[in-house]
């Protein structure tokens, strides 16, 4: 049977109604770290106890349409995930995903130390989710589940980018 994919999700925002509008979610994100971060793939299988873990070490950003929050080829480090609003990927100009509420980027160079794969741009004003790489590290080495949900969008992206590869061909 396929792992389940809690990677992102297509009906996430229709899921939770609140999520529809970045001050809407802001408000709830406000009121409770851990409510909204349970409602994200990524963090829904999780316990209470690593749920207020990952509520410590994270913090929000407010960004507008059309900043840069990730730069192909330098070297940054922090872990983004969107709570709401969309955001583009783009890699040598050339757009390759769009990023919507409860899909994160910014792990790759967070794992491997590399510069960034591609640039990540908002498409729209966006409240975004920011880990920074010691607690990043830190939550990968105490939450296991975290490992998975990350390898398993790592494999789904690389699946994907062949598919593309081999359509050209
Ligand atoms: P990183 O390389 O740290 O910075 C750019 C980010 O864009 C990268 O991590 C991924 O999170 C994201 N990214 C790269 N390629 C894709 C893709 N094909 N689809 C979705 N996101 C991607």
């Amino acid at each position: 049977m396929a792992a389940e994919d809690r990677s992102g999700s297509d009906n996430w925002v229709d899921e939770h109604r609140w999520a529809n509008t970045p001050t809407e979610v802001f408000s709830k994100w406000q009121e409770d770290r851990v409510e909204v971060l349970k409602t994200v793939p990524l963090f829904s299988g999780l316990s209470r106890r690593h749920l207020n873990q990952v509520a410590r070490y994270v913090a929000e950003k407010e960004v507008e349409a059309g900043a840069v929050l990730a730069n192909q080829g330098r070297t940054e480090s922090e872990f983004m995930l969107v709570l709401s609003g969309t955001a583009k990927v783009e890699r040598d100009g050339h757009d390759i995903a769009q990023l919507k509420a409860g899909d994160f980027f910014g792990e790759m160079s967070l794992i491997d130390g590399e510069p960034r794969s591609a640039t990540v741009t908002a498409e729209t004003a966006c409240l975004l989710m920011v880990i920074d790489r010691d607690p990043f590290d830190k939550l990968l080495d105490s939450v296991p589940e975290m490992q998975k949900l990350i390898t398993l969008a790592l494999c789904k992206r690389l699946r994907e980018a062949d598919s593309a590869l081999a359509a050209l061909n």
